[in-house]
């Protein structure tokens, strides 16, 4: 790689994936405002400033209670569009080539929101994404574990007819004391069908959790894992299994995972042979897109363009595209190593 450009420039320009988002954390303050506003719903913040400042979460079930708050504006498929072309648009800018988007129907079926509405919505602005920014996508259906097994055995029912939409299921929200062990039968239902699973773990909860996502649910990978790091043998398990871990660098700061960036594991990650990539979780909430997440925890650890390199690579290998695809994107990506 040559030197002559800054590392800022580097970052913005890597062509990357994403691989960790959730689609209703990028639901911005002013569009939520906008579409609350054609709803006819009245949020109990009174302007974009008393929103944006409630944005101060002390923990993950702090912000939680607000992100679901946010997505009851959802009301009608064009909003689902618009929140996720919304997002598409943003990436495009910032050279993310491909990404892998999770949704929680359960947060809008239980608000008497069609299944449909909101996978429509979705879909078909992945659809324009595509044809219009050439950006590539897979869109990943979540479980929220604080509710019960049942209630993701129905959601996994209502995604049946849409199978060729959704490449794998996941399961987030609150962690401590949902393990995935709560999930295995759906979880096995899924696979069954043909979907992939991946799953939240280790992000707030020990690092038990990760083992049961490992052998109980069979994940392709880990969102987050941080919590790994308590375990050694199962730091070993991972790297020998070369299980990628979606880690979400200002999410953990903004949900106080890490007191400050300059402690965030990333790199001690990277040293232990671990298959990490950088992500950025819930951008509208925890102040930065991919290309945010990359820029700050590069200044904060001191990563160098190697390192930069490597987790853009991961990003494309850990992805759920197939060879051919992921060999198109990675041929970009040494095109533009040769060119800096
Ligand atoms: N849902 C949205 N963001 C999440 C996170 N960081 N952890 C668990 N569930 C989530
Ligand atoms: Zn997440």
């Amino acid at each position: 790689m040559k030197n002559q450009f800054s590392i800022e420039s580097f970052i913005k320009k890597i062509p990357k994936a994403e691989l960790h988002l959730h689609i209703e954390g990028t639901f911005e303050p002013e569009l939520m405002f906008k579409i609350a506003k054609r709803n006819n719903i009245k949020l109990r913040y009174q302007s974009i400033e008393e929103l944006k400042e409630a944005y101060n979460f002390s923990n993950l079930q702090d912000f939680l209670d607000i992100y679901y708050q946010g997505a009851e504006v959802l009301i009608k498929e064009q909003d689902f569009y618009d929140m996720t072309l919304s997002y598409l648009e943003k990436i495009y800018s910032q050279n993310v080539l491909h990404a892998e988007i999770f949704f929680d129907p359960q947060i809008h079926t239980d608000r008497g929101i069609k299944f449909s509405t909101v996978i429509n919505g979705i879909y078909n602005a992945l659809v324009d994404a595509k044809e219009k920014m050439g950006i590539t996508s897979k869109l990943i259906m979540c479980f929220l574990r604080h509710l019960d097994e049942e209630s993701a055995m129905r959601t996994l029912k209502q995604a049946l007819p849409y199978k060729d939409w959704i490449i794998a299921v996941g399961l987030d929200s609150s962690e401590i004391g949902n393990p995935p062990s709560r999930f295995k039968k759906v979880f096995e239902q899924a696979r069954k069908e043909g979907f992939l699973t991946v799953a939240h773990a280790g992000e707030e909860g020990p690092a038990e959790y990760i083992r049961e996502a490992l052998n109980l649910l069979k994940v392709s990978r880990i969102d987050h894992g941080n919590r790994a790091l308590d375990d050694e043998n199962l730091v070993m398990e991972l790297v020998q299994k070369q299980m990628p871990l979606t880690v979400c660098p200002l999410s953990n700061l903004k949900l106080a995972v890490v007191d400050k960036l300059e402690n965030h594991p990333l790199k001690i990650m990277m040293k232990k042979g671990l298959y990490v990539t950088v992500n950025s979780d819930d951008p509208a909430y925890f102040g930065g897109y991919l290309n945010e997440n990359y820029l700050e925890v590069q200044k904060a650890l001191n990563l160098t363009k190697d390192d930069i390199y490597k987790l853009a690579r991961n990003s494309f290998q850990a992805s759920f595209l197939d060879e051919s695809e992921k060999r198109k994107l990675l041929d970009e990506l040494e095109e533009f190593t040769k060119q800096y």
